[in-house]
């Protein structure tokens, strides 16, 4: 399948770039700067991505232009259209006015094919600190602000076109055209990358890959595990026996209902119930990484004992997505998520691994679940943490604080399916994940009738994000929060105050523990 190849220098929205070339139905993978793949007939264009340093810091990325210039249409952007001009001939320099934000294109080439169909005065976003000053000697400018001459250049030689904004992002109100008339336009993408099409061929290569050998695959309720299981169904069928382990800190009838639905797309499910283990191991543990280790220990003990049962099982498959294998390749160091979806490889069992989803972004993943056909409720389901509910209940966990929450989370989580906001979306579907905790090492007085009560308050968390990485907390509507405030505190014996947790990641994170 054709491919564009997209070399990260470390910018914040390289993954953008790559999302952006999926919508254009074209395969894409993103690369550190330094692995250019040698000889790959597959690649039809490169994009050079933005990047932290000046070209001129002394350890700032440096790349051969040569491996694809002249060879392959290249577009470098930010970092990468500098970089090109600093390595040929032209000149890049830290002027002292560093532009950022929105900046309208003063005048455009409109005949050069990377602007086909753009608008006068088009928006374009800016972020840079240096500036080019002069370009190389083959190049001309093909577009210019009011303050930066060079916003885009081209070559005359080569297929090659550099622009100083970021198409890639929302504010550039065009971008979308411009990545549109490099991809399709100049690479010449046949727009051949499609939800049906990766299914299509991804069980003709799971077919191939694994044969007639079993697989095994933990389920944790999730979007990934649920489709990569249903992936792997419609290849090898009861050839795969998934594994979902209740350690009792599950939502309220959580369990029962994942299975079921489970059950419903014909996945060969084992379920085993192992909350009784979970409860003894964490009993009087208050430290929460102490708790996370426990559980993080049981799972894999209680998971390998299980996967030990299958004694014909050759690969172990994993719901592992692009965004945690780019965060592994991150070329800055900043590793911001472990990676949550292994339970732990049962080393003497000498399984090979298998990852069907490993190409596909998280909104891939969703599209990729509808086309097999599953229901909506389990691919539009909230991002929920291994731990489960012990990392939402502070102090010590006993089954009778996993029941209070339960019941408080339960209540705020089916008012959320029924709100039906302004604009006609379910409240549940606009925010990335919600939960409740139990603040259960505080107390504090209240009355009910005509009754001093002295219970535990719990708080509403709810998020906006695109990765988890960083989050803002919703602003959910306050009829909503009022009703569900008074559900809360009628209904669940245990709690009689409710508080809202309006704090954004960083500096907090999304799960209290
Ligand atoms: P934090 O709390 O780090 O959470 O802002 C970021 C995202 O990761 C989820 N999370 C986990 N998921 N195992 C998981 O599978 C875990 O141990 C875990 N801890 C946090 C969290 O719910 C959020 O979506």
């Amino acid at each position: 399948m054709q491919k564009i190849i997209i070399l990260d220098f470390g910018s914040q929205t390289t993954q953008l770039i790559g999302r952006r070339i999926r919508e254009l139905d074209t395969f894409c993978e993103i690369l550190p700067y330094n692995k250019f793949p040698k000889d790959d007939p597959t690649v039809i264009g490169v994009i050079l991505s933005g990047s932290p340093y000046s070209v001129h810091d002394p350890e700032a990325f440096k790349v051969d232009l040569s491996q694809f210039v002249g060879k392959v249409p290249v577009l470098g952007i930010c970092y990468g259209a500098q970089y090109i001009s600093h390595k040929n001939g032209g000149r890049v320099e830290q002027t002292g006015t560093r532009e950022y934000g929105r900046v309208n294109l003063t005048t455009v080439d409109f005949d050069n094919p990377l602007f086909k169909g753009f608008n006068e005065n088009s928006q374009v976003w800016m972020s840079h600190g240096d500036t080019i000053t002069a370009i190389p000697d083959d190049c001309h400018v093909i577009a210019s602000t009011t303050d930066v001459k060079f916003a885009s250049y081209a070559s005359i030689k080569n297929p090659l076109w550099a622009v100083q904004f970021h198409p890639e992002v929302y504010h550039s109100l065009q971008g979308k055209t411009l990545l549109k008339n490099f991809v399709v336009d100049i690479c010449g993408s046949k727009q051949e990358w499609s939800p049906a099409s990766y299914v299509e061929t991804t069980v003709k290569q799971l077919r191939e890959q694994v044969g007639k050998d079993r697989v095994i695959l933990g389920l944790s309720g999730g979007v990934d595990s649920s489709v990569c299981a249903t992936l792997l169904n419609k290849a090898i069928g009861k050839n795969l026996t998934c594994i979902f382990v209740d350690h009792g800190m599950l939502r309220k009838n959580e369990f029962s209902k994942v299975m079921e639905a489970y059950e419903g797309l014909g996945l060969n499910v084992v379920g085993v119930d192992a909350s009784e283990k979970f409860f003894k191991d964490l009993e009087g543990v208050t430290d929460p990484e102490q708790k996370r280790k426990i559980i993080g220990r049981d799972f894999v003990e209680v998971f390998n004992a299980e996967a030990k049962k299958i004694t014909d099982a050759k690969w172990l498959a994993q719901g592992t997505i692009y965004p945690d294998r780019i965060e592994s390749l991150s070329i800055t160091g900043m590793v911001i998520k472990s990676h949550h979806n292994v339970g732990g490889l049962p080393k003497d069992m000498h399984l090979q691994l298998c990852e069907p989803l490993k190409w596909l972004f998280k909104d891939e993943v969703r599209r990729v679940g509808y086309e097999l056909g599953m229901p909506e409720h389990l691919i539009k389901r909230h991002p929920f943490p291994g731990p489960g509910l012990a990392v939402r209940i502070l102090g010590d966990i006993t089954r009778e604080k996993v029941r209070i929450l339960q019941e408080a989370d339960d209540i705020y989580i089916e008012n959320m399916h029924n709100y039906v906001c302004d604009d006609g979306e379910v409240l549940y579907d606009k925010v990335w994940q919600a939960g409740t905790i139990l603040l259960s090492t505080i107390r504090s007085v209240g009355v009910m009738g005509d009754e001093r009560t002295y219970e535990h308050p719990v708080a509403l968390r709810a998020v906006t994000s695109t990765d988890a990485m960083s989050a803002d907390w919703a602003h959910l509507p306050y009829d909503f929060m009022a009703k569900v405030s008074n559900e809360i505190i009628n209904k669940v014996k245990g709690v009689n105050r409710v508080c809202y947790d309006i704090s954004s990641k960083p500096p907090s994170t999304i799960e209290w523990e």
